[in-house]
């Protein structure tokens, strides 16, 4: 199964590294404000549709560009064709294709391929986790003031961005640096080998992040979510860490967004 997911993650990042800086704006469309798709997005998961329902016509896929609703039941392929959209729209290399592969709601299966610094990121629930054949693991880093983190903006969330301000100031000030690096499937494959010491990032979608929280686990760290309801596949308020200071990092996140129902 590794194999075969690996097999259609490069096809589809040859898709994507095949267009990369060389995309015209009729290619590109505006889903709602500051959400944009491209041609590209809905090539590459046409390509993984096509290609997983010739192989297991029986199984269920959620993708980013055609829907699909996770019902925690069978087998259900979760994509992202295209994370880091806007970055690929820009000619800013860091963009990647995440798929995962759940079993009655349990990820068993992620793989993330990153076409432009060939780095594919993959996990096997209970197997570990892997880039390019090697076997990665969290950070060691336990001091948190010299913490690395990365995060993302709530662009799809603005009613949050002050809550989301007010909690980006209290890490900054407890953590030696904050990057946002806009793809938040390889912000959790960066954290997962060690790159950085945690992310978190809010109102991200199903398939921004089963395959990294999967990844992140795998290489021994922790993920989970914040505020009141704290299961992250439903609300897509993430932390994934190297786990020494995860508690610390949601209890800062927490005084912040505790009453909120996220
Ligand atoms: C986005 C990226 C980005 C995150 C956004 C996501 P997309 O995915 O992961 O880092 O901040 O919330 O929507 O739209 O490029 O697939
Ligand atoms: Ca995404
Ligand atoms: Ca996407």
């Amino acid at each position: 199964m590794i194999e075969f997911i690996e097999e259609i993650a490069f096809e589809a990042g040859r898709i994507l590294s095949a267009h990369f800086r060389n995309i015209k704006s009729s290619d590109i469309k505006e889903k709602s404000k500051n959400e944009y798709v491209t041609m590209v997005d809905i090539k590459a998961e046409k390509l993984l549709r096509r290609r997983i329902q010739e192989k297991f016509p029986t199984h269920t896929i959620i993708g980013e560009e055609e829907g699909g609703i996770f019902n925690k039941h069978g087998f259900e392929w979760i994509i992202d064709p295209l994370d880091g959209t806007h970055n690929f729209m820009h000619g800013f290399p860091m963009f990647c294709v995440s798929i995962a592969l759940a079993e009655d709601g349990i990820i068993k299966y992620g793989v993330i391929y990153d076409p432009i610094h060939e780095e594919m990121f993959k996990a096997e629930k209970g197997q570990g986790a892997f880039l390019n054949k090697k076997k990665i693991s969290i950070s060691k880093t336990n001091d948190l003031s010299r913490f690395f983190l990365a995060t993302g903006y709530p662009f799809r969330a603005k009613p949050y961005l002050e809550l989301y301000l007010e909690a980006f100031k209290n890490l900054f000030l407890k953590t030696a640096g904050m990057r946002r690096a806009g793809s938040a499937a390889l912000d959790l494959c960066y954290t997962a080998c060690g790159r950085f010491d945690a992310f978190w990032e809010m109102k991200l979608k199903i398939w921004d992040i089963a395959a990294g929280a999967l990844i992140i686990e795998e290489a021994g760290g922790k993920v989970s979510g914040f505020g009141k309801n704290k299961n992250f596949m439903e609300t897509g308020c993430i932390i994934g860490s190297n786990g020494i200071f995860h508690e610390e990092l949601q209890n800062i996140l927490e005084t912040t967004f505790i009453e909120i129902d996220l």
